[in-house]
C-alpha cells in the first residue's frame, strides 16, 4: 500500500495508522533515506499502542524500550551498525525473542535481518520527495493488512 505524506504529522498519523493494526511479535523494518521520517512514523506506531512517552531517536543507544501495560515496543536503530555480528552483540536475537513489538530504523543496514525473520516482518519504506516539496514522502507499507 502507498501513501502520501505532506507533513510531519500526517507522517506521525501514518505510523498510528499501522500500530492500530500490529500485534505482538512483529518486527517493523523501518527504512528511508536520512530525515525520511522514520522516527515520527514510530511516535505514531507508539501513540497507536498507548504508549505516552516521548520517542527520541536510538542512534547512539542502539535500541530504546517503551511500556504501556502488558505491550512492550522496542525501537531500534541500526545507522551505526554494519554487519550480523554488531547485532549480535546487542543480544538482538534475545530482544527479537520477547512478546514484543519492534520498530527497527535502518533494517537494511542488516539485510540479513530480512531473511532470518521474514515470516514476522512489515516493511514500510519511506521516500523523501525533494524535487516536489521539502515535506512530500511517499510511505510504502507492505506485510500487513491495514
Ligand atoms: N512529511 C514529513 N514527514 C516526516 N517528517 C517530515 C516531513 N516533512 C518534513 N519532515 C521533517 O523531516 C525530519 C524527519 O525527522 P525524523 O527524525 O523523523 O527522520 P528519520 O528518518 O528518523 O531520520 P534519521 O535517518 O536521522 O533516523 C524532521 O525534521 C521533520 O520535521
Ligand atoms: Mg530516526
Amino acid at each position: 500500500m502507498q501513501f502520501v505524506s505532506d507533513s510531519e504529522l500526517q507522517t506521525e498519523e501514518y505510523g498510528r495508522m499501522l500500530g492500530l493494526s500490529v500485534k505482538c511479535g512483529d518486527i517493523i523494518c523501518l527504512d528511508g533515506n536520512l530525515g525520511a521520517g522514520k522516527t515520527h512514523f514510530t511516535k505514531g506506531i507508539a501513540k497507536a499502542l498507548g504508549i505516552g512517552d516521548v520517542i527520541t531517536s536510538p542512534t547512539f543507544t542502539i535500541v530504546n524500550e517503551y511500556r504501556s501495560g502488558s505491550i512492550l515496543l522496542l525501537h531500534f536503530d541500526l545507522y551505526r551498525l554494519e554487519t550480523f555480528d554488531d547485532l549480535e552483540n546487542i543480544g538482538f536475537d534475545e530482544y527479537l525473542d520477547q512478546d514484543a513489538i519492534s520498530v527497527i530504523e535502518w533494517s537494511n543496514n542488516i539485510p540479513d535481518i530480512h531473511a532470518i525473520y521474514s515470516s514476522r516482518i512489515i516493511r514500510v519504506n519511506i521516500l523523501r520527495c525533494d524535487d516536489i516539496s521539502p515535506t512530500r514522502r511517499i510511505i510504502n507499507i507492505d506485510g500487513v493488512d491495514l
